[in-house]
């Protein structure tokens, strides 16, 4: 090799500037996230990446994590002092669960062509520089199952599934529990770990759709599911919960958990996940069943999952031996979408018109 080529080889490989496209938030809308038009939430930007510091990671993004809980990183009626993450300021890269591989380490942990998955610092960005800390090394999962799994069965949702059940409910085999948003990524684990692994005797979904339902008691294992949107869903709920229910994993608040209220056998316990039906609203939730909460003695507890993440291993050796002798089942636990980083928000937005089935991973694609 010449001279000159060794020198031009040196230098590409010492480069230290890279240029990505990245979504910023440029504004923080008062109802749903607005895609287009000069209100738009957020800006696509095309910035240099810094050079990379000590234990830092270049990586390129192979999949982002779309997650409803995103929407309160942005804004939320909780002071951003008792918010359980760092909210995103305007003018900031709009943050995301992700996998992603290593182009450069300045970590002697990690090396060029590594897969890791990242729940919190991720950015909605091709190319993005992360803390070699709090990034891990993913094995490859065995009977060649997608490693989008990371983000999904085996990561926030079925991590969040079994604090829910187990830590908060503390779901036992003689009880009766209900699940909401049940064919959604969180709820679809959490209907299987409560059916499969926990063994509670009664296990009810709801869901937004009868095909969904359907999926909810074919492959889930539900013993009923109960469809939200149809109008005689209060009837309906009634009917699939005779005995009344000891637990409710609640991920959707308003309308749902109003009715769920009243099915709620005294002393029971809300597991309060999430509240995705006023995400996007501009109203606040109202709840006309409130009473029965002191009437019945229900116990009503919020938790969040970064808390038991000192449970993780113990939690992902059972998940993955469900999987692996098919208690679990992961084939249509997940909607893959091919998409290009322009497309990123619109793709996130459809978790709020419930167009998933299951974790809703988006592949970047060039
Ligand atoms: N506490 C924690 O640590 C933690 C961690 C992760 C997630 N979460 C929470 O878990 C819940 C589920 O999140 P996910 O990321 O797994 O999303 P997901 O369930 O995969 O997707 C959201 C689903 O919610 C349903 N939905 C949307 N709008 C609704 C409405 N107005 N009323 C009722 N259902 C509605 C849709 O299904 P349908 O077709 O059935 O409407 C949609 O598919 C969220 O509340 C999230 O904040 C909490
Ligand atoms: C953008 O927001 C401003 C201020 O809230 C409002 O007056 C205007 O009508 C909005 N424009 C569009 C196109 O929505
Ligand atoms: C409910 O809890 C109270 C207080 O712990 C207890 O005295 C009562 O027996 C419980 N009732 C039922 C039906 O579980
Ligand atoms: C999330 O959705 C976006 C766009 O819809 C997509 O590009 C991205 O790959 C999705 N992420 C995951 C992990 O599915």
């Amino acid at each position: 090799m010449s001279h000159f080529l060794i020198i031009w080889f040196l230098r590409m490989a010492s480069s230290t500037s890279h240029t990505t496209k990245q979504w910023l938030l440029s504004s923080k809308p008062t109802g749903a996230p607005i895609l287009t038009g000069p209100n738009a939430t957020f800006t696509l930007q095309t910035p240099t990446l810094p050079p990379l510091r000590e234990n830092q990671l270049l990586c390129k993004v192979r999949y982002f994590s779309n997650d409803t809980g995103l929407r309160k990183f942005i804004q939320s009626t909780v002071a951003p002092d008792r918010f359980y993450v760092p909210i995103v300021p305007v003018g900031s890269p709009m943050r995301s669960g992700l996998i992603a591989e290593v182009v450069e380490s300045a970590s002697p942990s990690f090396k060029k062509g590594d897969m890791v998955v990242e729940f919190h610092q991720g950015k909605w960005s091709k190319l993005v520089i992360l803390d070699a800390p709090s990034c891990q090394v993913l094995e490859p999962l065995s009977d060649g199952l997608s490693l989008t799994h990371y983000l999904g069965a085996f990561g926030a949702s079925g991590l969040t599934a079994w604090a829910g059940l187990h830590f908060v409910g503390q779901v036992k085999k003689e009880h009766v529990v209900v699940i909401s948003a049940a064919a959604g990524a969180t709820g679809s684990m959490a209907v299987q770990v409560a059916v499969r692994i926990l063994g509670a005797k009664r296990v009810v979904g709801i869901a937004g759709s009868d095909e969904k339902c359907r999926w909810v008691c074919e492959e889930l294992g539900a013993h009923a599911c109960v469809n939200y949107k149809s109008p005689s869903f209060v009837q309906d709920l009634k009917a699939a919960t005779p005995e009344e229910v000891d637990v409710y994993f609640d991920n959707v608040g308003g309308e749902v958990l109003d009715a769920m209220l009243t099915r709620m056998k005294k002393n029971g316990t809300v597991a309060v996940c999430g509240a995705v039906s006023g995400y996007n609203a501009e109203e606040p939730m109202k709840l006309r069943n409130w009473f029965e909460v002191v009437s019945m003695r229900i116990m009503i507890r919020g938790f969040i999952m970064l808390d038991y993440l000192e449970e993780v291993p113990g939690i992902l050796k059972k998940l993955k031996a469900a999987a692996a002798d098919g208690r679990i089942r992961l084939g249509e636990g997940e909607t893959l979408v091919e998409a290009r980083i322009e497309e990123q928000p619109e793709v996130w937005m459809r978790l709020f018109s419930g167009r998933n089935q299951g974790k809703l991973v988006t592949k970047l694609i060039a």
